[in-house]
Parts: structure tokens; sequence; C-alpha cells
């Protein structure tokens, strides 16, 4: 393991050897991954144990769910966000996808979230909604998605998640520069195993560390996600 860098604990049994011992610390990492993946749980995960166990102050931006809804429904795999927020360990901002043109104030929500809150881990859930209101070239957008990592990266004791819906035709996530830009991407997929379809977890880049290549074994279960590093898929 380098020594060198610091890094920090998923909260994700099994990520974390996938990694050499955990994300490098600053790091902004992609998870993508087509619907019902598991990549909202997997941002509560990372948050909800940042805060439990070791005491850190977190962020959860989301822009699809109705706060109360989505509360509960982190409930169901033990993590109580609620909780957390009302010891003021977490922020769970709810923030509605910003109309075309008005990318800015969205931006300008978000950074003031965490210049005041200074968390040190976060989660964007979707990030691709932020892309939403560009509505030009494909130059204009990848642009803006180059300038928005950069502005969130600046935050670089703060360890974040950019949650990224990969539509079930795509074969890029994003515009195409969240690959280049971001320092990670950590991808959720399906598998078909015979007939039954399992989900796997791959991490395709990480800066700052040597990690796994593989295709591994990725379950929900009640306590939300799982990974089985002995179990490599091919
Ligand atoms: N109690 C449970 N036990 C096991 N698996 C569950 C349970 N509840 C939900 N799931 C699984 O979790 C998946 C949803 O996880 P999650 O909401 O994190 O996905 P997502 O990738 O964020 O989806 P979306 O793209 O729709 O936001 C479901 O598709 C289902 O397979
Ligand atoms: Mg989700």
């Amino acid at each position: 393991m380098s020594r060198l860098i610091e890094r920090i604990e998923s909260g994700v049994p099994g990520l974390d050897r996938l990694l050499d011992g955990g994300i490098p610390k600053g790091n902004v990492v992609i998870v993508a991954g087509r619907a019902g993946t598991g990549k909202s749980v997997f941002g509560a995960q990372f948050l909800f144990y940042g805060s439990s166990m070791k005491g850190e102050k977190t962020l959860f931006i989301t822009f699809t769910e109705d706060k109360a809804k989505f509360l509960r429904y982190m409930r169901n795999f033990g993590l109580d966000l609620g909780e957390l927020e009302s010891k003021g360990l977490m922020k769970v901002l709810n923030l509605v996808i910003p109309p075309v043109g008005q990318q800015n104030k969205a931006l300008d929500e978000i950074s003031k979230a965490f210049e005041e809150f200074k968390p040190t881990r976060a989660v964007l859930d979707p990030f691709s909604a932020l892309t939403i209101p560009i509505t030009g070239s494909k130059g204009e957008l990848q642009s803006y998605v180059n300038s928005l990592i950069s502005k969130i990266a600046s935050n670089i004791d703060c360890t974040t998640l950019l949650i990224s819906e990969v539509p079930a035709s795509a074969d890029q996530i994003g515009s195409g520069v969240e690959e280049y830009v971001a320092d990670g991407i950590i991808v959720l997929y399906y598998l078909m195993r015979g007939k039954a379809k399992i989900k796997a977890v791959e991490i395709r880049k990480m800066r700052g560390t040597k990690h796994s290549n593989q295709a591994t074994l990725l379950e929900i279960t009640d306590d939300g996600i799982v990974i089985d590093p002995d179990i490599e898929l091919t």
C-alpha cells in the first residue's frame, strides 16, 4: 500500500480491498450505472459511514427525490440520515433541477453549501441533473462539466462522489469529459449469469492508488451494499 497517500474508508464492505485500502482523500469520483444498480444506496452508505463512524461532516445533494421519501428509503437499509442531520453531522440538500439557462443558480447553492458546511465527504445525486439546463453544443456541455468538476475538486479536503445515470443505450458516461476529468470512476452494472441477473462493480480508474480492474460481485441487502472481493466475475 502506498504510504504517502491519505485514504478514507468507503463504508461499503469489501470495496476498500479493491482500492488497496480506500479512496484517496480529496478525490472526485464518478459512480456510474444504469437505473437501479445501487448508486444512491452506495452514496448514502459512504456518507453515513463517515458521519456515524468517524464523526465527519457530510453533504448529500439530491435532485430527484422528495426529501422525506428519500430519508425513509435509506432507513430501509439501516441508514438513518435524518438522525445524523439532526446531530448536525450531515446536511441533506434537496435541490430542484435547474431550468434551462439557470444552471448557475444551482451551482451557487452547491458552492455555498460546501463553503458554509465544510464537509469532508459529499455526494451529488445525480450529478447528471446539473447538466440538464445545458441545451447547446456538445462542446458547451463538455466545457460546463469540466468547470463544474474543477469547482467541486477545489474543495481539497472533501472526497466527493458524483452519481451519474447511464442510460441503457449509452456506452459513455455523461458528456464524455467526466471520464478524463474525474479522479476516479466506479461502475455498477448488471450481468447475466444463465437466467439470473446479478450486480457487479468495477473500478475503471482511481488516481493515487493501484486498484482491481476486475468485475466483482455486488449485492444489495437489507444492510446496504456488500461487495465480495473474493468473487471476481469473468
Ligand atoms: N431491501 C432490499 N434488499 C435488497 N435489494 C434491494 C432492497 N431494496 C432495494 N433493493 C435494490 O436496490 C436497487 C435500488 O438501489 P438504488 O436506489 O441505490 O439504485 P440507483 O442506481 O440509485 O437507481 P436510480 O438510477 O433509479 O436512482 C433496486 O433496484 C433493488 O435491486
Ligand atoms: Mg438513485
